[in-house]
């Protein structure tokens, strides 16, 4: 029967990040750096509003796009952190995780043969999704720009076959966010074009350097804006998304979104309220440690001569596997971890323009950190000896 299936969904492949987890996980003493979500626990106030909800019976369905109270909730979150105005009432949508967003968004603006461009090194959530929709995903190489995606490089893609650009800044994989007049860039080039720009701000909340800023501020008719509490409150098994975007957008994504899911876990609701309003600067707390952790990296990847652009947000590095090493990304990845039992992500899953490199996630103690490094450091040394 399998050949009566959509042959798009046939022919996406499992993520590469998830391959490559199932080839090393019986590896004994690995020390795995693969991790996309943060080590912290869930705040221990917003659990406790999960477990009310489920005591006092708020568990039934709710309003599709998520009851009010946590849109309010939603609207003022992105309001005081970004300075962005999106109405409760019609402007936003609590999705199953950002990748419920993500999803919603493309199946509602893409039809067959429309182009996305997607700056790569990327997070591959987004290519399979494009071609179930018969989309066709047109990567652009920003390794020679940083990884950011400027408006110079992005000019010459654009096309009448253009439907959407995707901005997922800060980046997964590479750590790199763009600046306000970098965006603001962006935002001039597109202005007044009949293509949309699906912000993915996972992210957003972890910055370290420069402040956050959203294309939306430049650029709001044209713009999806997607965040989510996965990263910023540690909240990954709850499957919280937001989705926001001027009405007439918002009321064709809200029927997609109601048909696949209705609305969202009333609990997990509960919880995310707890983290929008009492929570709402809890991830301050992260991203200190963070900051700790991304200089204690730094400073050892450059005492090993690797190259790398320094990340000013999410958590990870994205490093230039040496040439002395001759090898792909792959490759790299599968040795280090069965020689030095040390897990890292190979570049290539985050698109062919990853390639040359490694993803190094610092979502885990110093300790960890430490031993791991010093894992890494010997590998190299033996390498180097033998060449
Ligand atoms: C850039 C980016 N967007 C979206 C997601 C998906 O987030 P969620 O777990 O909220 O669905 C991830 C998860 O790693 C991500 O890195």
């Amino acid at each position: 029967m399998e050949h009566l299936l959509n042959n798009k969904v046939i022919d996406i492949e499992i993520s590469g990040i998830r391959k490559f987890y199932n080839m090393v996980q019986e590896i004994e003493d690995l020390i795995s750096f693969t991790i996309g979500q943060p080590d912290f626990p869930t705040p221990e106030h917003v659990k406790l509003e999960g477990i009310n909800a489920i005591q006092n019976n708020f568990t039934s369905y709710t309003h599709n796009a998520g009851y009010l109270d946590l849109r309010k909730a939603a609207s003022q979150f992105l309001l005081k952190k970004y300075g962005l105005h999106y109405s409760p009432e019609n402007e936003i949508i609590i999705t199953v995780g950002a990748s419920e967003a993500i999803d919603i968004a493309l199946r509602t603006i893409l039809i067959e043969g429309d182009e996305v461009i997607l700056p790569g090194p990327i997070y591959p959530g987004y290519e399979p999704i494009i071609r179930i929709c018969g989309g066709n995903p047109v990567h652009i190489d920003t390794r020679d720009s940083q990884f950011k995606l400027t408006a110079e490089k992005l000019q010459p893609y654009l096309t009448n076959k253009t439907k959407c650009i995707i901005l997922p800044y800060p980046s997964n994989p590479t750590g790199v966010s763009l600046s306000k007049q970098e965006l603001t860039e962006i935002a001039n080039l597109l202005k007044e074009k009949e293509i949309f720009v699906i912000a993915d701000e996972i992210y957003s909340e972890l910055v370290y350097d420069e402040q956050h800023y959203s294309i939306a501020q430049d650029l709001k008719e044209q713009t999806i804006v997607i965040n989510g509490l996965s990263k910023s409150h540690s909240m990954t098994g709850w499957r919280v998304g937001m989705l926001y975007a001027p009405e007439c957008l918002t009321k064709h994504f809200l029927k997609v979104h109601q048909y696949n899911v209705s609305c969202i876990s009333s609990i997990s609701q509960k919880a995310a309220y707890a983290a929008l309003t009492a929570g709402i600067n809890d991830a301050e707390m992260m991203r200190k440690e963070y900051i700790q952790r991304r200089a204690y990296v730094s400073t050892r990847l450059n005492g090993m001569g690797l190259d790398f652009v320094m990340p000013n947000g999410a958590f990870y590095f994205f490093i230039k596997i040496p040439e002395y090493l001759h090898t792909n990304s792959f490759d790299f990845a599968l040795d280090l971890a069965k020689e030095a039992r040390v897990a890292v992500v190979p570049g290539s899953a985050f698109s062919e323009y990853g390639e040359g490199f490694f993803r190094l996630s610092y979502a885990c103690s110093l300790e960890l950190l430490e031993e791991g490094l010093n894992r890494i450091d010997e590998y190299l040394n033996k390498k180097i000896h033998v060449d």
